[in-house]
């Protein structure tokens, strides 16, 4: 079946999460970040994504900032860089500015010459993926951005896919889910979608019992399935 509305995940699809400890490792204010920032963003990035897994399992949701800077705050102080004030202040701050992948502009415009509808579906609040959205300057090639906001419960939650029909009135088999992470990619499938997998860093496959449908190294041929 055609797809009729590709619906993109935020953080690490479109928007580069590392981005941040990568900047300030190039100033001269933080030389520990040197060796550390890849270590910094990883560790940051894997407990934010816990911390939404173990929130929406006992029924505390929280908004995805608060995750963020706990997540960030646990990292930080994992590695011994807890009482840097000011270097903590800089990576929450970026985070509300974080650039996209190079190809994500040309691919947004790409979609929408062949008449598909574009937008987000993120664990973001909805104030942090509109910041985002302007300051990557693609804000003008979405139709939407849907966040979990609007249900109370982080991905991979059914009700978050939900969205994604009652926004657009399409059935599943019209919407092209496509993630950086397996986990949402695959759990995209098992709710219907169809799903491409933006395996950046050439990961092994989610062991899950389901699979994205399509696997991409970058969003540069997203439009040629889109188009299948
Ligand atoms: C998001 C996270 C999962 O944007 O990357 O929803």
């Amino acid at each position: 079946m055609t797809v009729k509305t590709c619906i993109f995940d935020a953080y690490g699809t479109l928007f580069d999460v590392s981005a941040a400890a990568r900047q300030l490792s190039q100033e001269s204010a933080f030389p520990e970040l040197k060796f550390k920032w890849k270590n910094l963003a990883d560790t940051w990035r894997h407990k934010q994504l816990q911390y939404t897994w173990l929130r929406a399992i006992t029924d505390a949701h929280t908004d995805f900032w608060t995750v963020t800077k706990d997540g960030l705050d646990w990292a930080l102080e994992s590695m011994g860089l807890d009482r840097d004030s000011k270097l903590r202040q800089r990576l929450l701050d970026l985070y509300w500015e974080l650039q996209a992948f190079p190809e994500v502009e040309e691919m947004l415009l790409a979609l929408k010459k062949l008449g598909k509808k574009n937008a987000i579906l993120s664990n973001g609040s909805p104030e942090m993926l509109s910041a985002a959205a302007r300051s990557a300057n693609i804000d003008h090639l979405l139709d939407d951005i849907l966040s979990v906001e609007s249900v109370g419960i982080f991905k991979p939650s059914p009700q978050v896919y939900g969205l994604v029909e009652k926004r657009f009135s399409c059935s599943k088999e019209n919407v092209l889910f496509v993630s950086s992470n397996g986990w949402d990619a695959a759990c995209a499938s098992g709710y219907g979608f169809k799903t491409a997998w933006v395996n950046r860093a050439n990961e092994p496959v989610d062991r899950l019992p389901w699979e994205p449908v399509t696997i991409i190294s970058s969003l540069e041929t997203l439009p040629e399935i889109a188009n299948l």
